[in-house]
């Protein structure tokens, strides 16, 4: 093998270093920089290769010296391609073509109101109108709210643990429960407020009841409270009416059937006709005198009525579902409808 020295090796790394570093900065392409990777590097018959050959030349003790100077040399120009590489590749997505902004975007999924929420919010429209301001009631409740004051004692059924949810907390005297009624809020806005007053109340309500088409163990009541001087049952039912005529759209019969609530007399159940059927809607009633005492009212001077609704009952009837459940099921093929 031809002796080399190690200074003609140094010079043979650097006219290799100095071509490699000219040619790359003329690359221009991809092409360009894989064919100066294949002539300065390439595995078989890269210039690179070449010099390796050479090292066979280098005298023993020059040997580590020139190995360290191989390998500093491969390893500068290896950088320089890398880096040649990834700037052609930088160039390809620069040349993509921009982002048109005057195309229309994509459509973002926007949802809407639940339909029981939106028939609150209608209900809450519709008696604001008629002038009753809508307030709002705990629904975790006290015995004196959610049954004494609305006369109902502690011997009657509805106070049974079986038919209520009461909350497992130490006050065995009094223990507290998810209300099963808004009339509650009768009893509330009663005690805080002098008459005249118009209240509707719109809110969860919890009753231990087996699910079926008409029944949920959530389900909402709106509340109406009128208290005003010379109030009569004539007074009830024209507001029934109005509502329900504006809420279902058209002539809407309501129908008073005699019925028994300890927190009002007389008590009727409310029943609409619409579209050639009855059904029962809610309960309501003149404010008991006994009520109108408990909340510290003058039963001699004033008078009035209330009435509680089902809402998702009234809802059912006003969109045509047969079954109150699907309101519940969160299955967005049938909630996409309203
Ligand atoms: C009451 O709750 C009385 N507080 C109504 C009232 C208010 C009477 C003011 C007098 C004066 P009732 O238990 O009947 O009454 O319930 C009223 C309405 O709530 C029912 O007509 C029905 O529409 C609805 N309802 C009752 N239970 C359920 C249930 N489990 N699921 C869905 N709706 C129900």
């Amino acid at each position: 093998m031809t002796a080399v020295s190690l200074d003609s090796f140094r010079e043979e790394l650097e006219r290799f270093h100095a071509a490699a570093v000219e040619t790359l900065a003329s690359a221009a392409s991809a092409d360009a920089v894989e064919a100066a990777r294949v002539e300065f590097v390439g595995a078989r018959s890269g210039r690179l290769k070449a010099i390796q050959k050479l090292l066979g030349g280098i005298a023993g003790p020059d040997k580590p010296a020139a190995g360290r100077l191989f390998n500093d040399a491969k390893t500068a120009v290896t950088d320089l391609l890398a880096a040649a590489q990834a700037r052609r590749a930088g160039a390809a997505a620069d040349s993509r073509p921009a982002i048109d902004v005057t195309l229309p975007g994509d459509p973002l999924p926007l949802g809407h109101l639940h339909p029981i929420t939106q028939t609150i919010r209608r209900v809450q429209e519709i008696m604001g109108r008629l002038g009753f301001e809508s307030v709002d009631g705990p629904e975790v409740e006290d015995q004196w709210h959610n049954f004494e004051a609305l006369a109902i004692g502690a011997a009657h059924p509805a106070r049974d643990p079986l038919d209520n949810f009461y909350l497992a907390v130490a006050r065995a005297a009094d223990p507290l429960l998810l209300r099963s009624q808004t009339s509650t809020v009768q009893i509330r806005t009663m005690e805080s407020r002098e008459p005249p007053l118009r209240i509707v109340s719109l809110g969860r309500v919890y009753r231990p009841d087996t699910a079926d088409a008409t029944h949920y163990p959530m389900f909402h009541q709106v509340e109406g409270l009128l208290v005003e001087p010379g109030t009569t049952m004539a007074h009830l039912k024209s507001v029934l009416r109005l509502f329900a005529s504006s809420f279902l759209g058209g002539d809407v019969h309501v129908r008073f059937r005699p019925s028994f609530f300890p927190f009002t007399e007389p008590s009727v159940e409310v029943d609409m006709e619409w579209g050639g059927r009855w059904i029962e809607m809610g309960g309501a009633g003149m404010v008991d005198p006994a009520v109108l005492e408990a909340v510290g009212y003058d039963p001699d001077t004033v008078s009035g009525f209330a009435f509680g609704l089902g809402v998702e009952r009234i809802a059912a009837r006003r969109y045509g579902v047969a079954d109150i459940r699907d309101f519940y099921r969160n299955d967005v093929r049938f909630l996409r409808q309203f």
